[in-house]
């Protein structure tokens, strides 16, 4: 292990309590890169649905799921404050996030073979000056040394009112418990997988953000950055 690797900030947790907007605020603060692991597994879920349409993640055979995750043409720019993600040149930023391709990108998690192929990837993006990572086991797997490990947790309720706003203000419609429950799933499958499981890294500062703004978040994790990180 060299200094230089454990120029790593890791925030890990579920989806909806905003680690993708910390993570970009950290970063920018700091002048660091930015890993959106999540957004590996989605691209991955978003190819295999465009390769496989109308399939099922468990009738296809794994090999060809590795064979997906290990030649993504993917490229980030950092852009006004957002994370913007070409495949093949194509802008998917967007496409991405969208509930089913979650939905796949959970399921396709969970396959041991697939999350080796993008281990390597993941930490390829630890370059000078330092890494703000983002995912589920970027402090327990990928950055094991990394300096600091944030671990952010927010109810499912929560998690999906958020998620509930986010979709409203852009005009889409869908029902609270359809979301919460669709949450609930995610979770249960992120959190009880056998490899690389969902929990907080036994040295990870646990935050809930349940009753915080995603302001107040962004000021505690500065907080103990501050603390931590050497910044050069
Ligand atoms: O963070 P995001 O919601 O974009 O992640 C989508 C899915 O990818 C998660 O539900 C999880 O199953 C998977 N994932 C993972 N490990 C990571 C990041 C995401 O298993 N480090």
């Amino acid at each position: 292990m060299t200094e230089n690797s454990r120029q790593v900030i890791c925030l890990d947790g579920p989806s909806g309590v905003g680690k993708g907007t910390i993570c970009l605020a950290v970063a920018e603060h700091l002048g660091w890169h930015i890993l959106d692991s999540g957004s590996l597994y989605r691209i991955t879920a978003l190819q295999f649905s465009r390769k496989f349409p109308e399939r099922e993640v468990s009738t296809v055979d794994e090999s060809q799921l590795v064979d997906i995750a290990c030649n993504l043409s993917v490229s980030y720019l950092q852009e006004n404050h957002h994370l913007v993600i070409l495949l093949d040149g194509e802008n998917v930023t967007g496409i991405i996030r969208n509930e089913k391709i979650g939905a796949i990108a959970s399921q396709i998690a969970t396959i041991p073979l697939v999350r080796d192929a993008l281990l390597a990837r993941q930490r390829a993006f630890l370059q000078a000056p330092g890494l703000v990572a983002d995912g589920r086991d970027m402090g327990t797997v990928v950055f094991p040394h990394s300096v600091l490990k944030i671990y952010l947790t927010a109810s499912p309720e929560e998690r999906a009112q958020r998620r509930y706003k986010q979709l409203k203000d852009k005009g889409i419609g869908v029902s609270l418990s359809s979301l919460v429950e669709a949450l609930r799933q995610r979770d249960d499958r992120d959190m009880n997988r056998k490899t690389a499981p969902l929990k907080p890294a036994s040295d990870a500062i646990v935050i809930d953000t349940t009753r915080l703004t995603i302001e107040q978040v962004t000021d505690e994790v500065m907080s103990w950055v501050l603390q931590r990180v050497s910044i050069a």
